[in-house]
């Protein structure tokens, strides 16, 4: 399916942002294949073949979205040489608020004692960080703040069945946390590319629990409240919407993918991971892949997958690095940027 998004598309670049540092959240418990063969009809078998996942964290009560991304959050500054007074703003990306409102962002800026600054929350799925990041750059970039604070936090075992095979298997917790900041005639961040498709709302969603369907027993003893999803459809346009948003943001960069030192691309499937590998031509190797240890973490798994990548070194000093992620709407969107420790 041709997943284009614009006719002519803008030049997307935002020459002066800088990672300034990262930090993560994973809970401690840690559920395998193993425990899961306890749980449904799987095994360790049929989930490492088909996913590459073998094992995922899963959060306590007390282990909230804002819980963690505070967490990681209090990380990411300590990792910028930063207070949480520096910060000018909070953004978190999230499908699985603390609460429908306020805001899991507002929580944030509590709990780690930031000023009174704009706090808010975007949805965009599993997308949600790299939306999250373009935003947040664009902010930087006009001058309208200096240090922001951008989240990637999940609950996700708050929301599948536990009893659906096809579906519980895949999920973990976890948060990460970027300090986003404003670097010096640093030419960072080369291109971008973003997009949805709304017409594919179906194949991937929570029926209850929003306006549309408020929860009633009813709605709960029919599982509406958890997550549904088609599959094999969610496997195909993954595929087809990272290899074409992930190809239009390395064209807009003017680079080829020989340049390219590491691609972190959204933790789903190792199988999505390596057919993307092969569509594209790119070796594997480039792939950075934590999918086995974590499982889909939604919008936490390019951030947490990016923080481990530079704590192993993977990732180094003006390394170029791609973002690549899809998600539930359908959603995508990729980043291409040079690495830089400091601003
Ligand atoms: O962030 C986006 C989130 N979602 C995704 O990225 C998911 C994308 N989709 C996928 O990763 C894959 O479609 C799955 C991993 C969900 C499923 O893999 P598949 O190769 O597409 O399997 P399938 O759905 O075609 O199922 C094959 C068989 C079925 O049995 P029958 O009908 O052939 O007898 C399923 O019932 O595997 C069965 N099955 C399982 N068996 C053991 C499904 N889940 C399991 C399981 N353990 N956990």
């Amino acid at each position: 399916m041709n997943l284009s998004n614009a006719k002519n598309p803008p030049l997307c670049r935002l020459p002066e942002v800088v990672i300034q540092g990262s930090g993560i959240y994973l809970p401690s418990k840690v559920l395998t294949n193993h425990d899961l063969e306890k749980m449904v009809n799987t095994t360790d078998e049929w989930i490492t073949e088909r996913t590459g996942i073998k094992e995922r964290r899963i959060a306590g009560e007390k282990e909230t979205p804002s819980e963690m991304g505070a967490m990681a959050a209090m990380m990411a500054l300590q990792n910028a040489g930063l207070t949480a007074e520096d910060l000018d703003m909070i953004i978190v990306a999230t499908t699985t608020p603390d609460t429908i409102f306020p805001s899991t962002a507002c929580y944030i800026q509590h709990k780690i004692g930031a000023r009174t600054i704009p706090s808010f929350d975007i949805q965009a799925a599993c997308s949600g960080f790299i939306y999250g990041f373009i935003l947040a750059s664009h902010f930087i970039a006009c001058r309208s703040a200096r240090h922001i604070l951008l989240i990637g936090a999940e609950k996700l075992s708050a929301i599948v069945d536990w009893e659906d095979r096809s579906t519980c298997v895949l999920f973990g917790d976890g948060a990460g946390a970027f300090i986003i900041s404003l670097g010096e005639n640093s030419p960072d961040q080369l291109s971008f590319d973003i997009g949805a498709d709304g017409s594919q709302w179906q194949i991937l969603y929570i029926p209850a629990g929003g306006s549309k369907l408020p929860l009633t027993a009813q709605n709960i003893n029919h599982k509406l409240h958890f997550l549904h999803m088609v599959g094999k459809k969610v496997f195909r346009l993954a595929i087809d919407s990272m290899e074409q948003s992930l190809t239009r943001c390395i064209e807009k960069a003017g680079i080829s993918a020989e340049h390219i030192a590491c691609i972190i691309p959204h933790q789903a499937n190792l199988r999505i991971i390596e057919a993307l590998s092969e569509r594209l031509g790119i070796p594997g190797e480039k792939f950075f892949v934590n999918v086995e240890k974590y499982g889909n973490t939604s919008s936490a798994c390019i951030p947490i997958a990016f923080h481990e990548a530079v704590a192993s070194q993977r990732i180094k000093e003006g390394d170029i690095v791609l973002f690549v992620s899809f998600g539930a709407g359908i959603t995508w969107g990729s980043v291409l940027f040079r690495y830089k420790a400091k601003a």
